[in-house]
């Protein structure tokens, strides 16, 4: 007998053998609820109208189902799925019709590869790319169909390459060498948004990070395409190296404005929304663990965190926590400083 579980606002069939796990990334991935709930919210924050939304990957459905119950009805003038499993269509439509929403007019389904969809889409307002693994065979083709001030979705599943496991492979896809250490998860999503911008400027699209995070087994971007030659020149100005990775991107990894209206909106997730929005304030690359400080610097003990944030604001220095690492700090001061902060605050406790 097939069972139906919930995810919000959507019914979702599944066949008596699916197994719900986390080694489930194809059809439908229970892990994933996170990056479809920002998703939603993201586009609510942005309040576009109209929008003709591309999902050419789209697998059970969900996301464009969650879309289509959860944003204001004129938010959406189409919306199209896509996958290339067998018989596409009438799985479908078989959840479609459990969620009310088989006549919906917006909706059109394909059963194609997603290359060849996306040649055959354009203008889209909104393209969602999250296969399982890496995106870079779906990108040139997604870039092409995306409209000036379109959105572009991605995400990659590929951590190993990206945070440094396999940094050979990271050279062959990203182009760019990753770092294992504190900061592979940053340096990695840095390493992917430069990757796609580059596909972008080909094109004479400037994609511009408006959110983006590391979380899970995955890394996730949006993108906001602004067209012009100009602008892509200033995009490509902040490729660099640092530390020996990349060349990565150097510029802000979220938009501030966004992710306010995103945190006043929410109605959950909010935890994790507010530590992207503090973190946003800090345009650095990297941050401090200070764990690996204080066993480096051979220090007797760890200040409390509260106490590291109090000196770093006394000093005028930014300083907020990140959700790249539980022990990670980001701040506007230099290593040196930091280290030297952590010392007299050992020294005031007489460690
Ligand atoms: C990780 S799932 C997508 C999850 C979905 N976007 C969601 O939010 O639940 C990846 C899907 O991409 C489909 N897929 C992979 N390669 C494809 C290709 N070349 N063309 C079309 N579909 C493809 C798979 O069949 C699978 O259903």
């Amino acid at each position: 007998m097939p069972r139906t579980i919930q995810e919000e606002t959507i019914h979702l069939i599944l066949d008596k053998e699916t197994k719900i796990s986390k080694k489930l990334p194809v059809f439908y991935n229970p892990v994933m609820k996170l990056n479809r709930d920002i998703s939603v919210l993201l586009l609510s924050a942005l309040n576009k109208e109209s929008m003709n939304i591309l999902l050419p990957l789209a697998a059970s459905g969900i996301r464009g189902m969650r879309f289509l119950k959860e944003l204001p009805p004129k938010s959406i003038k189409q919306i199209h799925f896509n996958d290339y499993i067998e018989s596409y269509k009438q799985k479908l439509k078989k959840q479609l019709k459990k969620n009310n929403l088989e006549k919906n007019k917006k909706i059109t389904i394909s059963n194609k590869d997603a290359n060849l969809f996306l040649l055959e889409n354009r203008g889209a307002d909104y393209i969602d790319i999250d296969p399982f693994g890496p995106p870079i065979a779906f990108l040139d083709t997604a870039i092409k169909a995306l409209s000036r001030d379109g959105i572009l979705a991605v995400t990659a599943t590929d951590t190993g390459a990206l945070a440094g496991t396999f940094p050979t492979t990271c050279k062959r896809k990203y182009w760019a060498t990753p770092l294992r250490n504190e900061l592979m998860h940053e340096i990695g999503l840095r390493i992917l948004i430069r990757r796609v911008q580059l596909i972008g400027t080909a094109y004479d699209k400037a994609l511009l990070p408006i959110l983006s995070y590391a979380k899970d087994h995955y890394t996730r971007v949006f993108f906001l395409c602004k067209k012009g030659k100009q602008q892509c020149d200033t995009l490509i100005s902040n490729h660099t190296t640092f530390q020996n990775a990349g060349p990565l991107w150097t510029g802000n990894l979220s938009d501030q404005k966004l992710l306010k209206k995103m945190c006043k909106i929410a109605k959950q997730n909010k935890e994790f929304l507010s530590l992207l929005l503090a973190e946003s304030q800090i345009n650095t690359i990297g941050f401090y663990d200070t764990h690996k400080i204080v066993k480096k610097e051979k220090l007797k003990d760890i200040p409390r965190t509260e106490e590291i944030f109090k000196a770093l604001t006394q000093k005028k220095f930014k300083a907020s926590r990140t959700h790249f690492s539980q022990y990670g700090i980001k701040t506007t001061a230099s290593e040196k400083e930091f280290i030297s902060l952590l010392k007299n605050l050992l020294k005031k406790k007489k460690i």
